[in-house]
């Protein structure tokens, strides 16, 4: 167990329901991390409100205030980095990061995906995965790299699909199933670390 708990940089984009849980697990000292920042792509947002609610810190870069994609990139590091994060948690962050984000923390930057990689990659893994077909979809904790979904795989979890299932009944279920996955591996990679080989990640010493 390290001698202080690890600084968590949480990005949404959304509603965050799996920020909260991150919340909720911190408050145990025992948990082993703490969220020192939450940043966002846009203002106005539950996730932001979440983090304000508990006395967080909280930050917001917008693209369309930056003259490209680079550029946003680039502030949204420096804004990450302001925070000093052991681990950043992308958690319904609706945006790709970039070369100057990775080159800073890759590696350390996790991201939530609610659907079973390589299945269904993008913005809508749980209406792909329904109109697939597919019986078993889920969720994905990967370590994030350049591409939409594709990093080293840190844990995943199933989800049955019903019969009767929508999109929002499924993505409602998957998420339930994500919080848990994403509040135990972030638990457990503060505590034990992680290692990345290649496309396998280990974690623990
Ligand atoms: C999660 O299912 C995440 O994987 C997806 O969007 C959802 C965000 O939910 N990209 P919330 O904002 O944490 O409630």
């Amino acid at each position: 167990m390290p001698d202080r708990p690890a600084r968590l940089v949480v990005l949404v984009s959304g509603s965050g329901t799996n920020l909260q849980a991150l919340l909720d697990a911190t408050a145990d000292p025992a948990y082993g991390a703490e969220v020192v920042a939450v940043g966002a792509d846009r203002d106005d947002i539950e996730g932001l409100a979440r983090a304000e609610r508990v006395g967080v810190p909280t930050f917001v870069e917008r693209v369309r205030d930056h003259d490209d994609r680079a550029g946003w990139d680039r502030t949204l590091a420096d804004r990450v980095a302001d925070h000093e994060p052991d681990l950043v948690v992308l958690a319904g962050f609706m945006k790709l990061v970039g070369e100057d984000f990775l080159a800073r923390f890759g590696g350390r930057t996790v991201n939530t995906h609610p659907a079973l990689s390589p299945a269904f990659p993008g913005m809508h893994g749980p209406r792909d995965a329904l109109e697939y077909g597919v019986k078993v979809t889920g969720c994905t904790l990967f370590v994030v790299d350049a591409g939409v979904d594709t990093g080293a795989i840190v844990a995943q979890e199933t989800v049955g699909v019903a019969d009767d299932d929508t999109v929002e009944t499924l993505h409602e279920r998957i998420k339930v199933v994500e919080r848990a996955l994403l509040v135990d591996s972030v638990g457990r990679m503060a505590r034990e670390g992680w290692t990345v080989d290649g496309r396998r990640v280990r974690l623990g010493g």
